[in-house]
């Protein structure tokens, strides 16, 4: 996943060009800021919607919100509360209108700021359509978000965070970076688990201790559990507030599967040992000892490969 996303970042140096103005300055005629405007087709608009599961009880921000289309639509086809910044006057006043003429001046609104200062504490899906380097310096901020935010980019991803989902739509019309062709990238804001989690497990009657030392970088853990004097490296992933981690299967140690929900300092779920018919499930759920720090990748694009 995470080569697919450097290849991309190779394929998408044209859209680069063309959304800084080099390239094809009739495109820039709005839009102010760190970007120019090009608006995302609205076929687009609706399958990135459609990504983040947008509802009524959503509260979506676009950053870089243009003639308002990704917080107008969120409002009238899904019945969520929308609000969109943007820097430029005449795009705000448009979007303005284009909510009035849509009827949904009551759920959507359009402020004038800099994206980078926005609060972003309400959201619960959050769209954009930025340059590589700008969603980049934008990660640490939705890394803070609640868990199960989810935010949806258009045609840049958000480097070596991998996408939970990505599609490439054909989309007739679209003239800038690869014409014809829009990226779409959506992620979920992974619960935190870094750290020291203990557990009693009661395998086949039997009260068993386990320990765990989880690393954690984006929603990808890596680590390892203590069962019985063994120290079994696992591997798992956060969606979420879900977590699926998976020890042994080899080496004389029987496949672990934990699954759970992960709460404040605690996680409750299930144990699957085994596979086939000697498979044993038991009752999961682990409380944090100690806290670790994210491993954090760098604010920087991969290098092309
Ligand atoms: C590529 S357009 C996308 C517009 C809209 N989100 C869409 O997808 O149709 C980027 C928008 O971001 C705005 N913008 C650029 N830098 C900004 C900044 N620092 N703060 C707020 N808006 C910014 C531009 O004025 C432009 O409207």
């Amino acid at each position: 996943m995470k080569m697919a996303g450097m290849k991309m970042i190779n394929v998408l140096a044209g859209v680069v060009l063309v959304m800084s103005g080099l390239a094809l300055p009739a495109a820039a005629q709005e839009g102010r800021g760190d970007v120019v405007y090009v608006p995302t087709p609205q076929i687009v608009v609706d399958t990135m919607l459609q990504m983040a599961k947008v509802g009524p009880k959503d509260f979506l921000i676009d950053l870089g919100s243009g003639d308002g289309r990704f917080v107008i639509t969120a409002a009238t086809k899904y019945g969520a509360s929308a609000f969109g910044v943007d820097l430029d006057t005449y795009l705000l006043k448009l979007a303005n209108q284009n909510a009035r003429k849509a009827g949904v001046t009551d759920k959507v609104r359009f402020i004038e700021e800099n994206l980078f200062t926005t609060d972003l504490s309400r959201a619960t899906v959050i769209s954009t359509y930025l340059l590589p380097e700008m969603n980049l310096k934008l990660r640490p901020k939705f890394m803070e978000l609640k868990p199960g935010t989810r935010i949806v980019t258009h045609d840049y991803h958000l480097g070596d965070w991998d996408p939970d989902e990505q599609r490439e739509l054909i989309v007739p019309e679209k003239k800038v970076g690869t014409p014809g062709v829009s990226y779409l990238f959506s992620y979920v804001v992974p619960a935190r688990v870094p750290g020291k989690w203990q557990s009693l497990v009661n395998i086949g009657g039997r009260e068993t201790p386990l320990e765990f030392n989880l690393q954690q970088e984006f929603q990808e853990i890596e680590g390892k559990v203590e069962i019985r004097d063994r120290s079994v490296d696992l591997r798992g992933r956060i969606m979420g507030e879900s977590i699926r981690m998976v020890a042994g299967g080899r080496n004389g140690v029987p496949r672990h599967e934990f699954s759970g929900r992960i709460g404040d300092g605690s996680i409750e779920g299930a144990l699957v040992i085994g596979e086939g018919a000697s498979r044993q499930q038991a009752a999961w759920s682990a409380k944090q000892i100690q806290r670790g720090e994210l491993k954090r990748a760098a604010d920087e694009l991969p290098e092309e490969k």
